[in-house]
């Protein structure tokens, strides 16, 4: 397989299965709930401009994928930021450049629409993925998560 063989395409609900698939190999644990109403809120709300892309192999094999979010505000208007929610790319097929493909088209999608920033969160000290999101020019931003027990 290289990199030049994957294509990048609009995620559709049929791809639900592929996507839990991946996800629950990376975190080693099914999360099929959670990506229900996401898919829900990606396909079936109104607020909400789909922004989410798979990775393709030639033979439709899904090997990768990107989920974000653009909301609408009032009068159908993108907002200028969106968030990237989940990326995943299957261990297999990781350390080919379909991380990067996936993100590139997805700033170029966005981009589109008019989105001027992207946030997204990850946690601090996943060194991998704070790595992956710096070599794609990622940076901390000017605000900070608090949180308090209860
Ligand atoms: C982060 C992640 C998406 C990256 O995917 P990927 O396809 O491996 O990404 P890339 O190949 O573009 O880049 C990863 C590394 O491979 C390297 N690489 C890219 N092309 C390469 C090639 N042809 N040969 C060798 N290495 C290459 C990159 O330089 C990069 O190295 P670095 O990390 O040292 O900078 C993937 O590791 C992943 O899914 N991680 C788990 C994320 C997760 O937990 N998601 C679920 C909850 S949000």
């Amino acid at each position: 397989m290289n990199a030049s063989s994957i294509k990048i395409r609009l995620m559709k609900a049929d791809d639900f299965d592929a996507v839990v698939g991946i996800d629950a190999q990376l975190i080693q644990a099914s999360r099929p709930e959670y990506y229900k109403m996401k898919f829900e809120k990606l396909f079936r709300s109104k607020d909400y401009l789909p922004a989410s892309l798979v990775a393709e192999q030639e033979d439709g094999t899904v090997v990768g994928f990107v989920m974000g979010e653009i909301y609408m505000g009032e009068y159908g208007i993108f907002q200028e930021e969106a968030t990237l929610d989940t990326i995943g790319v299957d261990p297999s097929y990781q350390h080919q450049g379909i991380g990067k493909q996936l993100m590139n088209e997805f700033m170029d999608h966005l981009r589109n629409v008019g989105v001027q920033k992207i946030n997204t969160l990850v946690a601090w000290n996943n060194s991998k993925l704070i790595h992956f999101f710096s070599a794609n020019q990622f940076s901390p931003s000017k605000t900070i998560n608090l949180e308090r027990s209860l």
